[in-house]
């Protein structure tokens, strides 16, 4: 299965001119050509436009990236870089190596999009190359209808390489600064963003209720978290592009570590499952929701006095959230509750008052991570952009993140009262600012807990 020269020991391509001639001859079209221009692509031109006036006189080059060698001659999923597809509109459908081109050194921006058109068949790649020949992988679209549809001139890759020995004053990314204003400028999302955004999260919504419905599969299961973890990708799969970063899937006392994602646990019934996942879709816009269910359907004492702490926590940074305060405002609102709360507890030696000074802290112990991070393309989005624009930014109308405190209680953590040891919650929402204040993009999926045990029974049948 491949060209490759490293494994050519595997190829069984006939080499005579017979076969070549022969197959070469008497193909029609694999497809009708779909020239209509995409709903993304007027979006991406005003972002092409921002950047070409903000950087004059430059020549900007945004690749796509290429394919990723999972091992021999065979690749992971493709994923097109994030910038390229703020600035192209193409989404999972880029063909590979592709590279956008913006050329502000003239009077009017010029913009080219390189790509590698669909191979002809006078050559032998349709058919014997396994990496990304029409036989193999599926015809790609031609230049011409990669402009209809995306707006942008496109030019074959093949002519990249002469074209580039004219350009100069070239930003890439690995200008640290031209990096840094691509991530500055996704904080603010567009009306098409936030449109996607609300379609990643409404399938990511459907695949909660697809964890649900497996719950009982999932308890009966040595791996009960990949029972869950599955469940979630089946939704993603079908109705997305993918999941938008690796399932978590923590049953019982895994749900206190944050990136559990070997999913390799049992789920046990009387246990809570923590459950963060995210719907990536095909313009790759992707949720990230986090939501804690008791797999009995009936949250115990504790449970629900560590969930509904951190839904207090939660609630707390909601209510600060509108333009104009600081980013990290938000984090510091879903704190101070997580504080009182332990002190109240008794488990931190100080009061709350005391721990949220700055050289104390205690109360960190059981959340040490942050409550917010932008969201968009990417699930940890922006991420490139300054502190003084990110923690420090001041939150504007159409910026989207999310909201998510947790409360994690090790099972050998000997401060915390045996009862409680082994519990963990977290509870994720997805956040829209708004001109006076902010919209939950996932309030559909239950959050209180008599609202997620109503919800769960609902799921099972
Ligand atoms: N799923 C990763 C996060 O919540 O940030
Ligand atoms: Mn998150
Ligand atoms: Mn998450």
């Amino acid at each position: 299965m491949s060209k490759n020269k490293s494994v050519s020991n595997r190829s069984r391509t006939p080499q005579s001119k017979r076969f070549m001639q022969f197959i070469s001859s008497d193909w029609g079209e694999a497809r009708p050509a779909k020239k209509t221009l995409w709903e993304s692509a007027k979006y991406a031109a005003a972002r092409r436009a921002k950047l070409a006036a903000k950087y004059p006189n430059r020549v900007m080059i945004v690749e796509a990236g290429g394919m990723k060698v999972r091992s021999n001659d065979t690749e992971y999923r493709f994923r097109p870089d994030t910038d390229f597809t703020y600035l192209t509109g193409w989404g999972s459908a880029t063909v590979p190596d592709s590279v956008l081109v913006i050329d502000t050194r003239g009077r009017t921006p010029k913009e080219t999009l390189y790509l590698r058109p669909t191979a002809g068949k006078n050559s032998d790649e349709f058919f014997a190359n396994p990496m990304i020949g029409e036989f193999w992988v599926g015809p790609r679209p031609s230049l011409e209808e990669v402009e209809a549809q995306l707006g942008i001139k496109t030019r074959d890759i093949k002519k990249l390489e002469s074209d580039s020995r004219k350009f100069d004053r070239k930003l890439t990314k690995n200008t640290g600064s031209f990096a840094q204003h691509l991530s500055t400028m996704r904080f603010v999302k567009d009306a098409y963003e936030v449109a996607q955004l609300r379609k990643a999260v409404a399938v990511t919504i459907d695949g909660f209720a697809e964890v649900a419905r497996a719950m009982p599969k999932a308890t009966g299961h040595a791996r009960g978290e990949r029972v869950v973890e599955t469940a979630f990708f089946a939704k993603a799969r079908t109705e997305g592009y993918d999941i938008g970063y690796e399932t978590i899937a923590a049953s019982g006392p895994h749900a206190c570590i944050l990136h559990w994602t070997k999913n390799d646990g049992p789920v046990k019934k009387g246990d809570l499952i923590l459950v963060d996942a995210g719907v990536e879709l095909d313009s790759l816009y992707t949720a990230d929701i986090t939501r804690t269910i008791p797999t009995s359907g009936k949250f115990s004492k504790e449970q629900r006095w560590v969930y509904e702490t951190v839904l207090l926590a939660a609630d707390a940074a909601f209510a600060v959230v509108k333009p104009g305060i600081r980013f990290r405002e938000i984090h510091d609102a879903a704190i101070a509750v997580i504080a009182r709360r332990v002190a109240e507890l008794g488990i931190i030696p100080v009061s709350a008052e005391e721990a949220l000074k700055a050289d104390n802290q205690h109360h960190r112990r059981y959340m040490v991570h942050g409550t917010s991070h932008h969201l968009g393309l990417d699930v940890h989005d922006c991420a490139k952009a300054r502190r003084e624009h990110y923690q420090d930014g001041i939150l504007e109308a159409g910026m989207v993140f999310t909201i998510e405190p947790g409360l994690y209680f090790h099972q050998n953590d000997l401060k915390v009262p045996k009862a409680y040891r082994g519990i963990g919650v977290r509870i994720e929402d997805n956040v829209l600012v708004t001109a006076k204040g902010c919209e939950n993009l996932s309030a559909k999926l239950p959050r209180t807990p008599e609202a997620i045990e109503a919800w769960f029974a609902a799921n099972q049948s």
